[in-house]
């Protein structure tokens, strides 16, 4: 009986640290820019080091000649920057995705 409260015990304490450390990354806003680069499709139009499409400027040079500030507002509305631009618009992606994504592209 004392094992299984004890493993109990130890269950919900390892659920507990998992809980936590999620929240704690979900807040400090750690995502992978390279991974988001490749899931929202920003690979699709763009090559990054020699991996992706061509439909957009190749981004591996990218932070030489954009600051990140114009960057992120190019990624949240390129529209808005630019009216003729072929590329969608991701304003469903947050502030720490972009920054990441950013963070990525100065690697
Ligand atoms: C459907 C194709 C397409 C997708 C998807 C796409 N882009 Fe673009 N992107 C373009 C094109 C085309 C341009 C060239 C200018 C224009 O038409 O806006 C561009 C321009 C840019 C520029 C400006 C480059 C420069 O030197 O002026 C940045 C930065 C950029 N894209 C980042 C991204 C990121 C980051 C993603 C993913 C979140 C993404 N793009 C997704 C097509 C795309």
């Amino acid at each position: 009986m004392i094992i299984v409260i004890k493993s109990v015990r130890c269950l919900f304490v390892m659920g507990l640290i998992l809980l936590v450390t999620q929240i704690v990354s979900g807040c400090s806003g750690i995502y992978d820019g390279e991974k988001l680069f490749f899931q929202e499709g920003c690979s699709q139009c763009h090559t990054y080091n020699g991996r992706g499409g061509r439909m957009g400027p190749d981004l591996t040079a990218v932070a030489n000649r954009r600051s990140a500030g114009w960057i992120d507002k190019y990624i949240h509305n390129p529209q808005k920057m630019n009216p003729q631009s072929r590329m969608p618009s991701f304003i469903h992606l947050s502030s720490a995705k972009r920054k990441a994504i950013i963070r990525f592209l100065n690697e």
